[in-house]
């Protein structure tokens, strides 16, 4: 784990090169949750990749063209156009930006244009080779810069032509702000803490976080367990969980990693009461019983207010903690509360507090308590890597120090 995040922060930032009177290209991540009218629920991902573009402005960068994907749209699908963010881009950056709509008309936009001008174009993966990493495509988002930044953490883990596949034929390719302060804050939580370390890890799927719990085994003190990931692991130690949702064929593999952990001395915390209902769209009947004792027919929804006492006393006693996903439906009003209060004690502490994934940040967001976290990152299945101690493809290929 180590050594792959000391890799990545060996990258060269934009901070480390001249880009006075440079045309620059920087990948930013501008994948925004939308309503059905074009509205930005949350913005954050563009507000973060702000510093970058302001830092080019302000060093005599002499165009700046950013590059971004919006969802995943089978072929030119009008809904994930980019047109729909460049009010709010304006506004942030307080500067107008010309959209355009072809990698191709890029150069003859700027031969017209003022320097320091802002171009904005169209949703990268309305081109059918952006996703396979094609070297044309490749070679062409090169060859309309003097200089790649990329400073789209959440997109980092892809291996595509605007996040890779450019790298092989940009004359410079750096990191960008945002890029940077993402790997220095996961080295924060994972190569130097503060201990006691305590992850804690939710959601749905067992099978989606595998990876990061056989990795995390060795930088973390303890762990907190918590939503439909949990039930599969109480059902691994005998405990009947009725219509609970639960992937019965990683039962062997909960555990596995129960016996794992507690050879290298880390904790594992699973919730000891729950909260349960016969019909989740309905939920009329919901009942708290211990987690070994759901009524027939129940399902477990989120934690029992015991689980949480017992969760905000290991939160109070770490110094450094990792949350990744959320331990119950907090969509729903009544399932809410498990993770709501999670979110509540990380806030009360003095611990170093990184959240990862979109889910989690937007119920620490709906918690109130958004402000009161140490770092939320950008990226879902990003960060999820970087806890796998993966390498990022993407960083992969930027110059090195
Ligand atoms: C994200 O939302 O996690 C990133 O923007 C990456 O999107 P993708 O999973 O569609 O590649």
């Amino acid at each position: 784990m180590a050594k792959s995040i000391e890799f990545m922060q060996n990258v060269k930032s934009v901070r480390d090169i001249d880009i006075k009177d440079k045309r620059i290209l920087i990948r930013v991540d501008f994948n925004v949750p939308m309503d059905s009218d074009f509205n930005i629920s949350d913005d954050k991902r563009i507000r973060e990749a702000i510093p970058t573009i302001n830092y080019c402005i302000d060093n005599g960068a002499k165009h700046i063209i950013l590059v971004s994907h919006l969802g995943r749209p089978k072929g030119k699908d009008s809904k994930y156009s980019l047109k729909h963010i460049v009010k709010r881009l304006e506004r942030l950056l307080d500067k107008s930006v010309v959209f355009t709509e072809r990698v191709d008309s890029v150069p003859s936009i700027i031969a017209t244009m003022e320097t320091k001008s802002v171009i904005l174009l169209e949703n990268i993966r309305y081109y059918e080779g952006e996703e396979k990493n094609d070297e044309f495509l490749s070679k062409q988002l090169a060859g309309i810069c003097d200089i790649f930044i990329n400073d789209a953490f959440g997109t980092s883990h892809r291996k595509h032509s605007s996040t890779y596949g450019i790298a092989k034929f940009a004359k410079q390719k750096v990191a960008g702000l945002l890029l940077k302060k993402e790997i220095d804050s996961f080295s924060k939580a994972l190569t130097s803490p503060i201990k006691p370390v305590l992850l804690i890890v939710g959601g749905s799927k067992v099978s989606s976080k595998l990876a990061l719990l056989d990795n995390i085994l060795d930088v973390v003190d303890k762990i907190i367990i918590g939503g439909a990931m949990s039930n599969t692991f109480l059902k691994a130690i005998g405990y009947d969980m009725q219509k609970s949702i639960t992937e019965d064929d990683l039962l062997e593999e909960a555990r596995r990693i129960l016996r794992h952990a507690k050879e290298k001395g880390v904790k594992i915390y699973l919730p000891v009461d729950v909260v349960s209902t016969d019909d989740i769209k309905e939920h009329k009947n919901i009942k708290i019983t211990p987690s070994q004792d759901i009524h027939e027919g129940y399902m477990a929804v989120d934690s029992g207010p015991a689980s949480i006492k017992l969760f905000g006393e290991v939160i109070r006693d770490s110094q450094t903690i990792i949350w990744n996903g959320p331990i119950g439906i907090y969509e729903i009003g009544q399932f809410s509360r498990g993770t709501y209060n999670l979110a509540h004690y990380i806030a009360d502490t003095y611990a170093f507090s990184l959240i990862g994934g979109g889910d989690t940040a937007d119920a620490v967001e709906k918690a109130g308590e958004i402000d009161n976290m140490s770092f939320i990152s950008t990226g879902g299945g990003a960060s999820l890597e970087l806890l796998e101690g993966k390498i990022l493809p993407a960083f992969e290929v930027l110059d090195k120090k």
